[in-house]
């Protein structure tokens, strides 16, 4: 019997009706990272007009299911990273949960991803809650940026340009032994990366809603240009889950 706020069907590929969640994830795997940096993904939750944010936060878009969707993939991942716009809006909370931290223990890995913030000239606000947890977690700021140090736990590093470059960024992370990172937006950090070509997988749940407004896109418009305007960044569909109303997709991008 399986609680039905986390039951999906599987659409694609090998359809299934009526599976847990959990189950349905039970075979995810990353692909092999490549060989000069840790593997990349964005996971990110829109409405059915592409709206990333509902009155400034992501909160409202998704279901149980997709909040439970959220931390069985970051548990399959070595760090779970955000941008400093997102902390500043919505506060941050990128942990796994107790039952995933258990499993992560009992296949020998740390019981909660390595936490990743990304900040450029602005102010981080370290009172938030997501410096007060025992994971490792590191800071990554710009050149300029007035912050001298980072709360206890936190390790800062400063990037040598005015905003952290996401291969220079994925470098630091590959010295740290880290193999996998699990970007969770917000946009303008899921355009750096983009711009670079430095997302391997996109994880996106299309909440059953329209807005209509002019909130942020999943990925916001590239500064100066899009290398992609004219010659658009082909993906390859993974897999299609349903729950209810709502779609979890899994696209691919590299290979
Ligand atoms: N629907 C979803 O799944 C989802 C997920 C996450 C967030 N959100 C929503 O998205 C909103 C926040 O998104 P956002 O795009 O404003 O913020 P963001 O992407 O989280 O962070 C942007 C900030 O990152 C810093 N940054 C560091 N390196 C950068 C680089 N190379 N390029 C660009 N920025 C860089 C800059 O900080 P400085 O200002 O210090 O220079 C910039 O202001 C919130 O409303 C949040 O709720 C939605």
């Amino acid at each position: 019997m399986t609680d039905a706020a986390h039951r999906v069907d599987r659409l694609w590929p090998d359809p299934a009706a009526e599976i847990d969640l959990d189950e349905a994830m039970a075979a995810f795997a990353l692909p092999e990272p490549p060989p000069d940096r840790p593997i990349v993904a964005i996971n990110m939750v829109t409405s059915i007009d592409g709206r990333a944010q509902l009155e400034g936060t992501a909160e409202g878009l998704g279901s149980r299911a997709d909040r439970r969707l959220m931390r069985l993939h970051r548990a399959a991942f070595d760090a779970v990273g955000s941008g400093a716009g997102t902390l500043r809006t919505a506060g941050l909370w990128l942990r796994v949960g107790d039952d995933l931290a258990e499993r992560r223990v009992a296949e020998g890995r740390p019981r909660n991803p390595t936490g990743v913030l990304i900040a450029g000239t602005g102010p981080v606000p370290t009172d938030a809650g997501w410096f007060s947890g025992d994971e490792p977690r590191i800071l990554l700021v710009g050149r300029d940026n007035p912050m001298r140090s980072a709360p206890p736990g936190t390790e800062l590093l400063r990037a040598p340009d005015e905003r952290p470059d996401p291969r220079w960024l994925l470098g630091q992370l590959m010295e740290r032994g880290i193999g996998s990172l699990l970007l969770e937006g917000g946009p303008h950090i899921n355009a750096a990366f983009l711009e670079h070509d430095l997302i391997d997988e996109v994880y996106w749940t299309v909440g059953a809603n329209l807005l209509g407004t002019d909130a942020l896109q999943m990925i916001a418009p590239i500064d100066g240009g899009s290398p992609y305007a004219r010659e658009p960044r082909r993906a390859h569909l993974v897999s299609v889950l349903r729950h209810d109303d709502e779609l979890f997709m899994r696209y691919r991008l590299s290979g």
